[in-house]
């Protein structure tokens, strides 16, 4: 199959090299990818982001199956531009992304479907804000409405520092005031062909910056799969899976079925665990929707992915996700720990040199992904905040830490950053 992959980062180098492993030969392109993605399939360099160029590009190049990485295209309507001239896409119209680009949407939404999340208040000013900080209480959470880059959300105490954050977004547009909940939080993606939805398998990402959940929430410094403690509590990975299935995913997809804005493409599933009703209780909430695949959360379900995925993708794609098998994964751990630029995610210093990458990937159960690098005079730079995602594999948890972390002890960049906690709590 001839497919055209959007976007430029570890998450969309994941995707490729599970298209890479299926026993089908796929002619595969990436616009705009990266270093890494460059040194495995064809790239093109085009703004992904622009409907009519993508879309032009497809048709000019008969391109089967489009896979949108990123929000920003979605949002942009670069999937409505590819499907108005029929070209498959996987990834939903504009309308549709609302349940990423629009906080506010997807509580309507959520309200519609039934589905269980925390209360939120939207607010378009201080004296609103202030009235649903009181309401509420601490810990605050405070939501930009719209796309913030992983930006727009403060949990915090500080009154004042609540208000400071709303006071900046509330110059974009709305504010929300949530709920807070606490408990474990799990990342489950759902396919979805506008009616059916089909499950993959849940991961667990780490959002702030520093060891021991400390430091700004990030786009994610690591992850793993599978939850071994969802088995513990639910007896089995499958039976957390229906319930989120049945209470959370289809309920939604149906419910935008249903406005007339079908949703097409990854349903991300934010979602939180939460500690009330004691032991072995625990009310599984949405926290937040995402419209596409998470990341780094891709990182570490992919790999572990046994089905073909181009099947998957292209069944979601054209409305026929109910005629395929439930997709199956392997038993194997897997561990994606992020190597970020100092400074990230403020202000992170990019154009440095990244070495020891080859060192690196001779790490038997190593997989090395790029997320912000480029190649120039055969040296590899950093060109972004998350600058690589080392996965490491193996038959359970210390054997895939242990295989991530010497692979990143292998490679050099100044000032480079990494947790190093990341699935400590399941190695047992
Ligand atoms: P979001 O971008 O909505 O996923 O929020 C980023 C992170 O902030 C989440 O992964 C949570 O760790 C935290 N967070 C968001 N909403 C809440 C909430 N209602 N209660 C507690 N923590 C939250
Ligand atoms: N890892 C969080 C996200 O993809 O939004």
């Amino acid at each position: 199959m001839k497919i055209l992959v959007l976007g430029s980062g570890a998450r969309e180098h994941a995707i490729v090299e599970a298209l890479l492993a299926e026993e089908a030969a796929h002619e595969i392109t990436v616009a705009p990818g990266n270093a890494g993605i460059a040194a495995r399939v064809e790239t093109v360099s085009l703004d992904a982001s622009n409907g009519r160029i993508v879309t032009q590009y497809a048709l000019d190049n008969e391109i089967e199956l489009v896979v949108v990485g990123p929000e920003a295209p979605l949002v942009a309507g670069v999937a409505d531009a590819l499907r108005a001239k029929g070209v498959p896409v996987f990834g939903p119209d504009k309308a549709a992304a609302a349940l990423e680009g629009s906080k506010a949407f997807a509580k309507r939404i959520m309200e519609q479907a039934g589905v269980p999340t925390g209360r939120a208040i939207r607010t378009t000013s201080l004296d609103e804000l202030n009235a649903a900080l009181d309401e509420l209480g601490a810990p605050h959470v405070v939501k930009a409405d719209g796309l913030a880059a992983g930006k727009g959300v403060l949990v915090t105490d500080d009154r004042a520092a609540a208000i400071a954050h709303a006071e900046y977004y509330l110059q974009h547009g709305p504010v929300l005031v949530e709920e807070f909940l606490s408990g474990q939080e799990v990342s489950l993606f759902f396919l979805a062909d506008g009616h059916d939805v089909v499950p993959l398998s849940p991961a667990q990402d780490y959002k702030r910056a520093h060891d021991g959940d400390e430091g700004p929430n990030t786009g994610g410094m690591g992850a793993y799969s599978p939850l071994p403690w969802l088995t513990d509590r639910w007896g089995a990975e499958a039976a957390f899976v229906d319930e989120v299935l049945d209470t959370i995913a289809l309920p939604t997809v149906r419910a935008l079925e249903a406005e007339g804005t079908p949703f097409v493409g990854l349903l991300y599933c934010g979602l939180i665990i939460t500690d009330e009703g004691g032991p072995g209780g625990g009310a599984v909430r949405v926290i937040e929707f995402n419209a596409r695949f998470g990341d780094p959360e891709t990182q570490v379900v992919l790999p572990r992915l046994t089905t073909p995925l181009s099947q998957l993708l292209l069944a979601a794609a054209t409305g026929t996700l109910a005629r395929l098998p439930y997709p199956s994964f392997s038993d194997e751990a897997a561990v994606v720990v992020v190597l970020a630029s100092e400074g990230y995610p403020e202000n992170p210093v990019t154009g440095r040199e990244i070495t020891g990458l080859s060192e690196a990937a001779e790490v038997p159960g190593v997989t090395i992904l790029h997320a912000g690098t480029a190649h120039s005079d055969g040296r590899f730079i950093a060109t972004g905040g998350r600058v690589l995602g080392v996965v490491g594999r193996g038959d359970g948890f210390a054997a895939a830490r242990e295989a991530a972390y010497t692979a990143l002890g292998r490679i050099r960049l100044d000032g480079g950053q990494y947790r190093h906690d990341i699935a400590e709590r399941v190695v047992r």
